[in-house]
């Protein structure tokens, strides 16, 4: 194998998603402790506190949450791990799908005792719809949780997805002992005390009368039956693992470090390397010697004073090279990525090279756009587009001084493009004033905090009743003359495209049914 192939080969891919306060952040630090990327705990929730410091991250520090998603690199047992971060508020952005774009697979955290929440059940669609495989961890074992069955029941019945338990635990809370490894026919005994140390670990087979005195008659009994259960539902099929239609389920503890070496270990051996990626002229073999990326994220002003850019990109194929031409196929120009930076753990650091799999950051000279390709000069295919999610909150937005118009019109137009906010007119208005949708109300305060600091304008900003967005694919007459329901409008994205605004999902019918030949896409990318 050569050392292009070895490099990609060892190189996992993917993203941790979940409902705040489910764990993300202790499990993410966990697997950080493992490949030595931080020394301690509590470093990369404490390091996220420092970086806050340009004033970009001001927002973020008053709020004390993360508002941008960030990369992290890290190495165990010969694989080059990279973990895409997603912010853990309610209130997370487009940009957190888009993040889930660059990713091969993801570990889903749930909290034992909540079971699937909606931010879980939001950014698994996202998933679900690349199929890419899903591993779920069941956290906070060592807390009162909810039965185990009916949490893997809820998870098949809610993200509609099989479920397969690696392990099952025993008990939960204060009676919390530990898992039983149904492949390894062993226990992974939990002790509260051992925070950190590796838990001790009994082989023991199901019907081995030894259960009982492990684990008292009662305890066995329960397992034995459970297990048995489980037995009959389906068995473990990895296919169907790397497709995306089988989540492996293990219970574990991210805060006492129970359960996460192994959970770790069985992810890194189950899902797998980068996987081709279709272009506009076929896939686009993951081992060929030339680089290829796109653009998944454009993360702006990190630092004020030199209101710079990054532009983030997953790499698709081959080798990144720093000091090499390279081509954006979007603006047909050959360029030489400056300051490619990766993320280790919260520390940046520039990189002489990367291979498919990796993320990189570049310092984008205002060039780049999401889902741009970068490719060999020679080399002319683009990858897919990356989807637009459909904003569910919407503003009209004004600059308060008339005087700032132009100002006006440039910040909103450089933020939209980013990626952040989504900007549309009032067919046959001006710019004076724009109608903004987000996917999280959150984006609206850091639109107008960005507006107001970067760009010097103040807003005056109006909700609006929609919360749904339909792409007009067939008019049957002049725009104005639709029928619509009240709280519905027509309105025009910068590509001319007619869109229809309403609120609640009822809508739809009544606009299909009294504008006869108006079609409405289900999507906005087409
Ligand atoms: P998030 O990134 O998904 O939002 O969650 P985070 O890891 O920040 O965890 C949320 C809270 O849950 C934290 O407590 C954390 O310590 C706790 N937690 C995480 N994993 C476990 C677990 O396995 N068992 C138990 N019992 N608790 C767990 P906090 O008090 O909100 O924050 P902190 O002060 O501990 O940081």
């Amino acid at each position: 194998m050569s050392t292009l192939q070895e490099e990609i080969s060892r190189r996992r891919t993917f993203a941790i998603i979940s409902h705040p306060d489910a764990g993300k952040t202790t499990l993410t630090e966990k697997f950080l402790l493992y490949g030595g990327a931080i020394a301690q705990a509590g470093e990369v929730k404490g390091k996220r506190a420092k970086a806050a410091t340009s004033d970009w991250m001001e927002i973020e520090k008053q709020r004390g949450i993360s508002v941008t998603s960030s990369v992290m690199q890290f190495q165990h047992g010969g694989f080059c791990i990279n973990i895409l971060d997603t912010p853990g508020h309610q209130d997370f952005s487009e940009d957190t799908y888009r993040t889930l774009m660059a990713a091969d697979s993801a570990v889903m955290v749930i909290d034992g005792a909540k079971g699937v929440e909606p931010q879980t059940r939001k950014l698994f669609k996202v998933c679900a719809l690349r199929h890419i495989p899903i591993f779920t961890f069941i956290n906070k074992m060592d807390r009162e949780t909810r039965d185990p069955l009916e949490l893997c029941e809820e998870v098949e019945r809610e993200l509609g997805i099989d479920t397969y338990a690696v392990n099952w635990p025993i008990g939960c809370g204060k009676e919390f002992q530990g898992v039983y490894d149904r492949e390894k026919g062993r226990i992974l005994f939990f002790e509260a005390e051992g925070r950190g140390r590796k838990a001790s670990v009994t082989e023991v087979a199901l019907e081995d009368p030894a259960l009982e005195e492990l684990i008292g008659a009662s305890k066995a009994a329960a397992l034995r039956e459970e297990v048995e259960l489980l037995g009959a539902g389906r068995e473990f099929d990895l296919e169907a693992v790397r497709s995306g239609t089988l989540s492996p389920v293990f219970f574990g503890s991210a805060l006492t470090n129970f359960g996460v070496e192994p959970f770790l270990e069985e992810f890194l051996r189950m899902t797998t390397a980068p996987l081709p990626r279709i272009s506009d002229q076929g896939e686009v073999d993951v081992f060929s010697p030339d680089f290829s990326a796109f653009v998944f994220k454009i993360q702006a002003n990190m630092n004020k004073a030199h209101r710079d850019r990054l532009a983030f990109m997953r790499i698709c194929s081959g080798k990144f090279q720093r000091e090499t031409e390279y081509f954006h196929v979007q603006s047909g120009k050959k360029l030489r990525l400056s300051q490619p930076q990766q993320m280790m753990a919260a520390e940046r650091e520039i990189v002489e090279e990367a291979y498919a799999g990796d993320i990189i950051g570049v310092f984008d000279p205002g060039l780049f756009a999401i889902g741009d390709t970068i490719t060999v000069p020679g080399k002319k295919f683009r990858y897919s587009g990356i989807p637009t999610f459909e904003p569910e909150h919407f503003m009209r937005v004004a600059p308060k001084d008339t005087m700032k118009r132009k100002q006006f019109i440039k910040g909103t137009e450089q933020i939209a493009q980013e990626g952040a906010i989504q900007i549309f007119k009032v067919p046959g208005a001006g710019l004076e004033e724009v109608i903004v949708g987000v996917v999280g109300t959150l984006q609206f305060d850091v639109f107008e905090y960005r507006m107001k600091n970067e760009y010097g304008v103040d807003l005056y900003m109006t909700g609006l009743p929609y919360d749904h967005l339909r792409l007009i694919t067939a008019c049957p007459c002049k725009p104005e003359d639709l029928v619509l329901c009240t709280g519905s409008a027509i309105l025009e994205d910068f590509r001319s495209r007619l869109l229809v605004a309403f609120g609640g999902e009822w809508s739809v019918g009544f606009l299909t049914k009294h504008n006869p030949g108006l079609e409405l896409a289900d999507s906005l990318s087409v």
